[in-house]
């Protein structure tokens, strides 16, 4: 058995700087892998399965892991089946990455199962089929992306910060929310300068999905309020919510639409290796 830890993201800045012929919008954000975790339990079997401590999670061919597996067995042509338990701890339409996150991690397990037929340059670029985020995950943990999130150009980790997310007991959907994007009412920043500011460790936080998530869901707007007026120096969505990243010093006062919450700080792989908590950057 492989079992691998499956690191959630955010996204320090996202800026949508188009939309594209095909449906999707490109993008220029600074992703970072997170201390958040789900657990996934891999073994080599006679035929395919996947079972979850969630039961309002899919297990059918829907779920992204049966898609990775499904693309894997595809591109390197052997034969195996693969029985996948998954311990669900990052919640679901966040912004938090968590599907693509799992949908990498299966990547990164087939390889090792089954003694490295692909290269993870081979597993980045293949994973760009199963979802915007997935080959983000195959950075060291710190990466620019750009295009609809599949151009990779991993970076060297910004400062370490100690910080909050917050995840209401809602979700958004990734399609509606850039439906309900205005172009001609975003902010016209420099991503590249954003991102000179992040990685100098003076965090440039902002995302141009905020608004459109808050004509999806004014409660949204209503708590990222709440959250400053607790003390927060900064409160963002992260992707295309509905969790928030919050820093500084503030307070989180639990109620009924702020049940889940987590303190965390940036996580990073080293070279050969999967995201491992116990090798976090020292504070
Ligand atoms: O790539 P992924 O399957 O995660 O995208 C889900 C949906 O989110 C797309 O069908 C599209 O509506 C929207 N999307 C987008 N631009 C992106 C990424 C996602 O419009 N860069």
């Amino acid at each position: 058995m492989l079992t691998l830890k499956s690191p959630a993201k955010v996204n320090l800045f996202l800026r949508v700087v188009g939309r594209r012929a095909d449906g999707y919008h490109n993008l220029a954000s600074l992703f970072q892998v997170i201390s958040l975790f789900d657990v996934i339990h891999f073994v080599l079997n006679d035929f395919d399965s996947l079972t979850c401590t969630d039961p309002t999670i899919p297990t059918d061919a829907s779920n992204l892991i049966c898609k990775a597996v499904k693309l894997f067995r595809q591109k390197v042509g052997i034969n195996f089946g693969l029985r996948v338990h998954l311990e669900k701890n990052i919640p679901h339409q966040a912004g938090l990455g968590g599907g693509s996150s799992n949908a990498a991690t299966t990547l990164w397990a087939l390889n090792e199962l089954l003694g490295h037929p692909a290269t993870i340059d081979d597993l980045l670029h293949w994973s760009a089929e199963l979802g915007s985020d997935v080959p983000f995950f195959f950075s060291h943990g710190t990466a620019y992306c750009t295009g609809r999130g599949e151009i990779v150009r991993p970076l060297q980790p910004p400062p370490q910060k100690l910080f909050w997310v917050v995840k209401p007991d809602f979700g958004l959907s990734t399609p509606h929310v850039f439906q309900q994007l205005q172009f001609d009412k975003l902010l016209q920043r420099d991503p590249e300068r954003s991102l000179a500011e992040c990685l100098s460790g003076n965090l440039s936080l902002f995302n141009d999905l905020e608004e459109p998530a808050f004509a999806l869901s004014p409660e949204l707007e209503l708590m990222k309020k709440e959250l400053l007026g607790s003390g927060f120096s900064s409160v963002v969505m992260t992707g295309s919510g509905s969790a928030f990243m919050c820093f500084g010093e503030g307070k989180i006062i639990p109620s009924e639409t702020t049940k889940r919450f987590f303190e965390v700080n940036f996580v990073n792989r080293e070279v050969g290796s999967w995201y491992n908590p116990t090798k976090t950057l020292s504070q």
